[in-house]
């Protein structure tokens, strides 16, 4: 194996190199320990600043303008990644982990300051996404895809994705206190928002929301598996305190209960599910309605305020409607 070494001041970055590795002039790197390993494509604009590792795999193509900065973190890129257009990736402290296979779009910004930011292989990122994993970090696992101008930011918490979860485009991921945790197989389309908001976010597999759904964690919030939130709904797990009134609303603080939605359950569009709400398994809330209370497993409401207009599970036997 043919072994080059740029050295500069301090530390030594290495580069092991089997073939097709190319370097344009543009390339910048700094002192620290950064190892690439075979068959690594660069093209002009590259820019490695290790003051700890950088490892990256082979196979990997990165892109123009591509930036990897492990400052006080270790980076390390699986094989078979390709990195598009001025990507970034940075790590201080705690590093970034990519497994092979990965596919990250023009734009990407992947930030694991102080948190690891892990993604399992074959996840497809889109253009313009933007990855912050700070905190506990941002763990995708495999198959997973985030739409074009999609932000996933843990903001000290976490972000997680089981496998083959997607996020569509124009989507933001906010993690601050405990966390974003989606199962595997959960679809949510474009402009959808989840949003921690210092308490939780789970949802369990197969489920997913509509377009611009607005799904918030304060209280903490979690969601059963084969759940369809519909577009433009908004559960919110939170309210103003207003008992004063010689302090302004607005600086009274939250009062936080939390919501749980069972399994099976179809939430139209445009409904609001509000603080304190359990809704049971296998429940419809009809389009626009506002939700308060505890509805039992079955129950087919509407409206504001909401009113039950059936069981789904009247006349039946073992499961089967009789008609
Ligand atoms: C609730 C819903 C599923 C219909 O259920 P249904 O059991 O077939 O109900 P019906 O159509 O028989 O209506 C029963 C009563 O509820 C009323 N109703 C139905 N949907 C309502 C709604 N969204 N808001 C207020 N009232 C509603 C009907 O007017 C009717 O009232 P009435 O008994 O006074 O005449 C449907 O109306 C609905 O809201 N679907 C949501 C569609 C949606 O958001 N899709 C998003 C894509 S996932």
């Amino acid at each position: 194996m043919e072994r080059k070494s740029f050295s500069d001041s301090s530390r030594t970055l290495f580069l092991f190199l089997k073939s097709k590795l190319g370097l344009s002039s543009s390339t910048h790197f700094y002192p620290g320990n950064v190892e690439i390993k075979s068959d690594v494509q660069t093209e002009q604009g590259v820019m490695f600043r290790g003051s700890y590792p950088i490892l990256i795999d082979r196979n990997c193509i990165l892109r123009a303008s591509v930036c990897l900065d492990a400052t006080n973190g270790p980076i390390t890129l699986g094989g078979d990644c390709i990195l598009g257009h001025d990507t970034q990736i940075k790590s201080s402290e705690a590093g970034i982990v990519i497994g092979a296979g990965t596919v990250i779009g023009a734009d990407v910004d992947l930030n694991a300051g102080n948190g690891s930011l892990i993604i399992g292989e074959k996840c497809n990122i889109g253009a313009h996404a933007s990855l912050h994993g700070d905190g506990k970090g941002i763990n995708l696992a495999s198959e997973c895809k985030v739409g074009t101008n999609s932000v996933l930011d843990s903001f000290g918490g976490e972000i997680s994705f089981g496998e083959k979860t997607v996020i569509g485009n124009n989507c933001m991921v906010i993690g601050t206190g405990k966390g974003v945790h989606i199962q595997s197989n959960c679809d949510f389309h474009h402009g959808v928002i989840l949003d921690a908001q210092g308490g939780f976010i789970e949802v369990d597999r197969f489920s997913g929301a509509g377009p611009y759904a607005i799904i918030y964690g304060h209280g903490g919030l979690t969601i059963g598996k084969y759940c369809a939130i519909a577009g433009q709904t908004v559960l919110i797990p939170a309210n103003h305190r207003f008992d004063r009134l010689d302090v302004p609303i607005r600086a009274q603080g939250l009062s936080t209960v939390g919501i749980s939605i069972g399994d099976d359950v179809w939430i139209g569009t445009h409904c609001v599910i509000l603080d304190g709400t359990k809704i049971g398994k296998g429940c419809v809330i009809g389009a626009g309605s506002i939700v308060k209370g505890s509805l039992n497993e079955y129950s087919v409401v509407v409206g504001n305020p909401h009113r039950v207009i059936k069981m789904r599970n009247d006349h039946q036997v073992d499961g089967k409607a009789i008609r």
